[in-house]
């Protein structure tokens, strides 16, 4: 049996297919739990016939889209894509949002900005007033993590995030190593005064390669709630 949580994502990802997928467009697939319900329910109009070019922000994408029977073309050879629908960790009511809890930010970073247009799905959990309660995860390179780590906090600081608590991400007792073979420092800041500043600032570090702000990308949002309803925000 679903959760309700399950029910709200998937109905999410049904609607954004109502909304704004038609036929022969090039879209780019998003990670986590809720793009996932959204390719699978996608994978069921390919099969019946829609034509769309796709490609993915993440090696677990992949192996979902290729099972729902999405043929995947190589972000190198897609051209600009036409619409990328992806998931947040927590989103506001003018579309920031913290990204990364799958570890695949900067896969899906790249994809929304070489898309027209970047539509968030979620369920009604995801919405806040303010980012900052899910920690902001920042990829960074393995080299010298410590160093990078510290200019890090330095940069919070800097914008008013006195007590960040600063993690290196770990599964199992390894280090948890991304898509690119680099780290994630997940940092619990609290609320996060101006996000777009600090998400400039972040990659100005080096050894940071991307941090989970998203503060441009998206255009709207279609929410699951767990009653089974949906809206579009835009
Ligand atoms: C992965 C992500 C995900 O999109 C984000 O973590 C949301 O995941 P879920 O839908 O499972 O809550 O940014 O890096």
């Amino acid at each position: 049996m679903m959760s309700a949580q399950d029910e709200a994502k998937k109905a999410a990802g049904r609607r954004v297919i109502e909304e704004f997928v038609t036929d022969g467009m090039k879209l780019g697939l998003g990670s986590g739990t809720t793009s996932h319900f959204f390719v699978r329910e996608l994978g069921k109009h390919v099969a019946n016939g829609l034509k769309l070019t796709c490609t993915t922000t993440s090696r677990s994408t992949n192996d979902v889209a290729r099972e729902a029977g999405i043929a995947l073309t190589d972000p190198n050879e897609i051209g600009e894509i036409d619409l990328t629908v992806d998931g947040p960790d927590e989103i506001d009511r003018d579309f920031n949002m913290i990204k990364g809890g799958g570890a695949c930010l900067l896969w899906e970073k790249i994809i929304a900005h070489a898309s027209k247009r970047m539509i968030t799905v979620c369920d009604e959990s995801k919405i806040v007033d303010r980012l900052g309660g899910f920690p902001l995860p920042v990829e960074v390179v393995q080299f010298a993590w410590k160093q990078t780590e510290r200019m890090v906090t330095e940069a919070l600081a800097d914008h008013r995030i006195k007590n960040a608590v600063i993690e290196r991400r770990m599964r199992d007792g390894q280090p948890v190593v991304t898509d690119s073979g680099n780290f994630i420092l997940d940092c619990r800041c609290g609320v996060i005064p101006a996000p777009a500043r600090l998400e400039i600032e972040l990659n100005r570090i080096p050894g940071v390669v991307e941090n989970g702000l998203f503060t441009r990308e998206s255009r709207g949002m279609v929410v699951g709630r767990f009653d089974g309803s949906t809206y579009v925000a835009l």
